[in-house]
């Protein structure tokens, strides 16, 4: 299905790029950007980025609709109501960003005052089989005829509109309006003044306005410098609600009676006949004006903007990104490559790299933001890029440990320079430890320590923006009680069971830590890293409509004085409602006690003994899987899909992964199951793809065999190439079944291995069957687990 509409995407890009636009940069034959499609993810609730960026890139150019606008544009259907460049990926909540929109129009009868300024009225359909998206590159035609184009560099972005299709109204005299609003209608106050004398050939519109994180505390201030050319000047001015005029160019707006919102902006107009391009520089700071003035002019120099030398160089900066993974396909269906290198792709759209843009301190070490949010990265995402990109790992790491240098605090999610809310531990310690077990290099690990140990020992005022809460609690009674009595710090006291999970889980990396590092604490913290078995509740049942699906022992609520609370085991699960932070808010968050029965990454074996042997177990996660509880869209459920592996079953976890893939992860624009998360949906289906899946924060990968013939990797930091490879691979994914193994040419049993296997360059090969076989099945195959003795890193 998504081959045809490759296909088709190719059909269109000719059509209406000739007629529009010149050809630039496009993609050949050999080259993987062509499988590369940014739409994927786009509506149904993906809330991708589907815009022009770079890998990292603080400038993210797209056309803003009034419908699913979360990460921006959505093909969904929806109008456009702007174009502009500062956006965030896949995230859930509130749109974010997207501030200081452009929009051209004409005024019909030459009239400025029938033009239509506020959102509401200027909302233009886009034509849809004219939107073309492409790595470094976006570009849609409005309903009116007007097309729209657009590239970034790093700090700053480029538009051009042709007006030469557009369908007149008594007027050819294009105009381009700059509203002082974001994505989400955030604004507190904007200052904007405009200079574009009559008659010349460039107009200057300078800006900045204070707006709220769309899922944090405090505010940011946002600054803009764009610059228009493309014919004469005509007039230029201020709009406010639907009225314009051009004597006044400065303005100041902010919140009065009832916090009323003022839609207002600048706008400036050219001369008829414009038979040439409109172009729009938009430089961008969140540190000055003048700084997004020289960010602009430094990236893309006047007076003649280079639009297509700016798109072959994002797009060759985008391929240097690929290099280090190559496929043979086997002759799989090729929207499977589509799905894989689009996922890729999305897994460096953020973090941001801010370098040079944070407004709260100065410092050498790199500033990244857009960790939106750790909880959703810390899985697999994150875990991704240290593979693809340790060289980037590792500045993102030292960034969290700048954060923690000059805040006080690790961050646990962070947008628009602003803290996030906290969802559940302080994952950013998982981040850390991750790196530390893969060997990520320049990062100081003693820091990285203290900054952990913070964590785990001090409550913070307001634990819901960085640290943990109920501290006292934890360390006195060993779990998050229900209904907490905390009078050292604030934060929604909800989450108990989550929390003590997340936090047992924590306080293991931070055991991982201590031990290599020498440190004494590691049995205190080892010991602390098996609270989560305080709130098992053995006799605890769950009735599912009405019936009683048999399965004994599930994670409860405890008050403080030791008596159980109660949370209906499949509350909070898509057989329920939803729980976040906000809406519905639980003793389990954004997921059920069922999903997070099975969340402790550090000690699977001990919950398959809990839960009444491997049997049952096994049983219960195919339960969990087929009757509607799993939530496969949302990132708690990841890890499930392989814990078959620690029962001696990895067949299981294949055929669980083939379950999902691609049947809820796909090359289709709705082909998410839920928000890409800036890229962690990409990541679970880019690990399962691969055949080596991550258990974050320990040296472990499980296997299963690759969804193509074979991947290889080549390690960024060491050169060596890793290349994992199916021996009587079958595209029709009927042989899905690991027969043996060799490593290196030596037969292989274990069912894991650990990250040296891309550092060092190996290559496994595995042999498939259409038959479970007893590969990976003995005790001694099985990925280690706390309390079997097995890790061996922590003897
Ligand atoms: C195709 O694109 C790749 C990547 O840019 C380039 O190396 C190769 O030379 C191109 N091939 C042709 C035939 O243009
Ligand atoms: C454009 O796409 C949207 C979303 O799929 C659809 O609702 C709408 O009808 C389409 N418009 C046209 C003119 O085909
Ligand atoms: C022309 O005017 C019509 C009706 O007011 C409007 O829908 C259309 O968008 C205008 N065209 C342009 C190019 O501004
Ligand atoms: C703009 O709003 C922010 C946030 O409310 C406030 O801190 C700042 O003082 C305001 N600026 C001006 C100039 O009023
Ligand atoms: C925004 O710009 C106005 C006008 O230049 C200036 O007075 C104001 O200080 C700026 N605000 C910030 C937060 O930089
Ligand atoms: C990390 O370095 C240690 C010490 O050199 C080595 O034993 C280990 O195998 C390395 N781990 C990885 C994942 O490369
Ligand atoms: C413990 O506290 C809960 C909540 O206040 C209360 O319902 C329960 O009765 C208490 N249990 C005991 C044994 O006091
Ligand atoms: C529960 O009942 C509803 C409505 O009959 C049904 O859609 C759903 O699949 C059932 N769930 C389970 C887990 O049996
Ligand atoms: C693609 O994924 C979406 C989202 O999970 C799903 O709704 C759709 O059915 C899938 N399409 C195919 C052809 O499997
Ligand atoms: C890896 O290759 C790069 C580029 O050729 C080179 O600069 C670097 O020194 C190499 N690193 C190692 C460890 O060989
Ligand atoms: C692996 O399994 C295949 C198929 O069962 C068999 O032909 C082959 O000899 C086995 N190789 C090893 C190393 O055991």
């Amino acid at each position: 299905m998504s081959g045809i509409r490759w296909t088709a995407v190719l059909i269109v890009h000719v059509s209406t790029l000739c007629s529009a636009t010149r050809l630039f940069g496009r993609a050949n034959s050999s080259d993987v950007l062509k499988w590369v499609d940014p739409l994927i993810g786009s509506r149904s609730g993906g809330n991708v980025f589907s815009g022009a960026t770079l890998p990292y890139g603080m400038a993210k150019a797209v056309a803003d609709v009034d419908g699913e606008n979360t990460g921006g544009f959505s093909t969904d259907g929806s109008r456009i109501t702007g174009f502009s460049a500062l956006h965030d990926s896949g995230t859930g909540g509130n749109p974010s960003l997207g501030n200081f929109p452009i929009f051209p129009q004409l005024c019909p009868d030459d009239d400025v005052n029938s033009c239509k300024f506020p959102i509401a009225a200027r909302a233009t359909h886009y034509t849809n089989d004219s939107v073309v998206a492409e790595p470094g590159y976006f570009g849609v035609t409005l309903e009116n005829g007007i097309r729209a184009d657009t590239t970034v560099s790093e700090h700053a972005a480029l538009f051009r509109f042709d007006f030469s299709g557009a369908k007149v109204n008594g007027s050819t005299s294009p105009l381009l309006q700059l509203d002082l609003t974001d994505l989400w209608a955030s604004r507190q106050n904007a200052s904007i003044s405009v200079e574009a004398p009559e008659g010349g050939t460039t107009g200057r519109i300078r800006g900045n306005g204070t707006f709220l994180p769309s899922f944090g505390a405090g505010s940011y201030v946002a600054y803009f410098c764009l610059d228009v050319s493309g014919g004469t000047i005509k007039d230029s001015g201020l709009w406010v609600n639907n009225r314009a005029g051009t004597e006044t160019k400065d303005m100041y707006v902010t919140r009065g009676f009832n916090l009323f919102y003022l839609e207002a902006g600048g706008f400036i107009r050219f001369q008829e006949p414009v038979d040439g391009l409109i172009q729009a520089r938009m430089g961008l700071s969140f540190i000055s004006t003048d700084q997004a003035c020289q960010n602009a002019e430094k990236e893309i120099p006047g007076p003649d903007f280079d639009f297509d030398g700016l798109v072959s160089k994002a797009k060759d900066a985008w391929r240097k990104k690929f290099e280090p993974i190559t496929i043979e396909t086997g002759g799989v269906d090729n929207s499977m490559q589509v799905s894989f290198w689009s996922a890729v792709y999305r897994t460096m759209l953020s973090p941001q790299d801010y370098t040079g843009e944070n407004p709260h301190w100065q410092s050498d070490e790199p500033y990244y933001d857009s960790f939106y949010c750790i909880w959703d990265m810390w899985r697999v995402q994150l875990p991704f890029l240290t593979i693809m990109d340790p060289k980037t790992q590792s500045r993102l790491v030292r960034s969290l440990l700048d954060i923690y240098k000059h805040r006080g605090w690790l961050p646990d999610c962070s947008m628009s320079t602003c803290k996030g809310w906290t969802q559940g531990g302080s994952d950013a310690d998982n981040v850390i430890v991750d790196a530390y077990v893969k060997n990520l290099t320049g990062i100081d690990w003693e820091l990285a320590y203290e900054a952990i140990v913070n964590d785990a020992e001090n409550e913070p005022l307001e634990w819901s923006i960085e640290g943990r809460g109920g501290l006292t609690s934890w360390k006195k009674l060993n779990y998050i009680p229900y209904l907490d009595f905390d009078p050292y710090g604030f934060g929604t006291n909800s989450r108990s069971v989550s929390r003590t999970l997340e936090y047992s889980y924590n306080d293991f990396c931070l055991a991982t830590l201590a031990k290599g590092l020498g440190k004494d604490t590691s049995t205190k913290y080892l010991s602390r890293a098996s609270n989560w078995q305080n709130l098992f509740k053995p006799d605890q049942a769950s009735i599912i409509n009405g019936t009683d699906p048999g399965f004994v022992g599930f994670f409860q609520p405890k008050y403080l004085n030791g008596t159980w609370g109660y949370q209906d085991p499949i509350a909070c699960s898509p057989l329920a409602d939803f729980c976040s932070l906000t809406s519905n808010p639980s003793e389990t968050f954004e997921s059920s006690v069922w999903e997070y029965q099975f969340f402790v990454p550090h000690d699977v074996r001990k919950v398959i003994e809990l839960l009444g042997g491997a049997d049952t177990f096994l049983r219960r996660l195919d339960y969990f899987h087929t009757s509607g509880l799993a939530d496969i869209g949302n990132e708690p459920v990841f890890l499930t899909v392989y814990m078959p592996h620690y029962a001696g079953r990895p067949a299981l976890s294949a055929e669980r992964a083939h379950s999902y893939i691609p049947s809820r992860f796909n090359s289709s624009q709705a082909g998410l199951p839920g928000n890409d998360d800036s890229g962690a949906m990409a990541s679970f289906e880019l690990f399962a793809n691969i055949g080596l899946f991550p258990n974050p924060g320990q040296n472990v990968y499980f296997i299963i065999p690759p969804f193509f013939q074979s991947v290889s990797i080549t390690n960024p930091l060491t050169n060596k190439t890793a290349t994992i490879r199916n021996l009587n691979f079958d595209k029709e994914y009927k042989s899905i079944y690991i027969q043996n193994a060799t490593l290196n040419g030596e037969p292989y049993t274990k069912s894991w291995i650990g990250h040296e296997f891309f550092t060092e360059g190996w290559t496994l090969d595995l042999t498939l069957g259409e038959k479970e076989s007893d590969w990976g099945t003995k005790e001694e195959d099985l990925p280690p687990s706390m309390s079997t003795g097995t890790m061996e890193y922590l003897k």
